[in-house]
């Protein structure tokens, strides 16, 4: 099983809309053999939980099982529960925007930590205390745990100065950055209103469903290859 955790302190980065296209994208029914997800809603405002409701609301196919409430004192026998039924192929966590112990744990037992932040200085700043949060749970317990940020609600037309800025910085201090971000578009908040997913949303007059549908793809391809990059990594160390 792979687990993968969405983690900023920063509130309203992006954490349960990365999340929701995550496991979306994985889940979303393809030739080949079909990945199976589960998702573990450590939000409090339970955003992707009221998604799956609100799919199951309006008759749509489940695509994965949603688990909440969980806690910090739950949240390593979650995990290590989902992981040993041996029925999950990609666990999605999407987490409470804090640096609270339960962040903590979930760091711990993931793959990859993607942390989420948008091309604004400030939000740099926020999601470095992220990745020290990852570095320090790795130090802890002697592991490798790889983390990588990623740009979300960015300019789908340019590339603003500020963010150019953000990566040169990130890339002077060796920071992992994902090769795709995910564009700010209406679609990745029409997702939970309808209970969709954007591969499931109708096109509209301006074709920009299709292209927030590449965009998500791409986005999900792209945490899948650095993954398996992180992977032969450690392997080879
Ligand atoms: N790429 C995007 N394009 C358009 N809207 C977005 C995008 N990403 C997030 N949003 C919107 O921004 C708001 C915050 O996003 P989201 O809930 O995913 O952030 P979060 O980090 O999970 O927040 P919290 O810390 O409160 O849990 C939501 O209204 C969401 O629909
Ligand atoms: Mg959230």
């Amino acid at each position: 099983m792979i687990t993968i955790s969405c983690a900023s302190p920063k509130g309203g980065v992006g954490k349960t809309t990365v999340s929701t296209i995550l496991a979306t994208t994985l889940a979303a029914p393809k030739s080949g053999r079909q990945p199976r997800v589960r998702v573990i809603d450590a939000d409090p405002s339970a955003n992707l939980t009221r998604w799956a409701d609100e799919r199951a609301g309006k008759g749509r196919a489940a695509l994965f099982e949603v688990t909440s409430d969980v806690v910090a004192e739950t949240m390593i026998d979650t995990i290590d529960g989902i992981e040993e039924e041996g029925e999950t192929d990609f666990l999605i966590i999407d987490l409470e925007g804090t640096a609270g112990e339960i962040v903590g744990y979930a760091i711990g037992r993931s793959d990859l930590t993607v942390i989420p932040m948008s091309a604004s200085s400030m939000d740099a700043r926020q999601a470095a205390k992220a990745s020290q949060l990852v570095k320090r749970m790795a130090k802890t317990f002697k592991i490798d745990l790889p983390y990588v940020f990623a740009f979300c609600r960015t300019n789908a037309a340019i590339m603003t100065r500020e963010h150019k800025g953000i990566i040169s910085q990130l890339e002077a201090h060796e920071e992992p950055v994902l090769a795709v971000d995910l564009k700010e578009r209406s679609a990745y908040r029409a997702i939970f209103t309808e209970g969709a997913t954007v591969l499931e949303l109708e096109e509209n007059k301006s074709g920009s469903i299709a292209k927030a549908q590449a965009n998500a793809v791409a986005f999900t391809q792209a945490v899948l290859d650095y993954l398996a990059k992180s992977r032969s990594v450690s392997e080879a160390a």
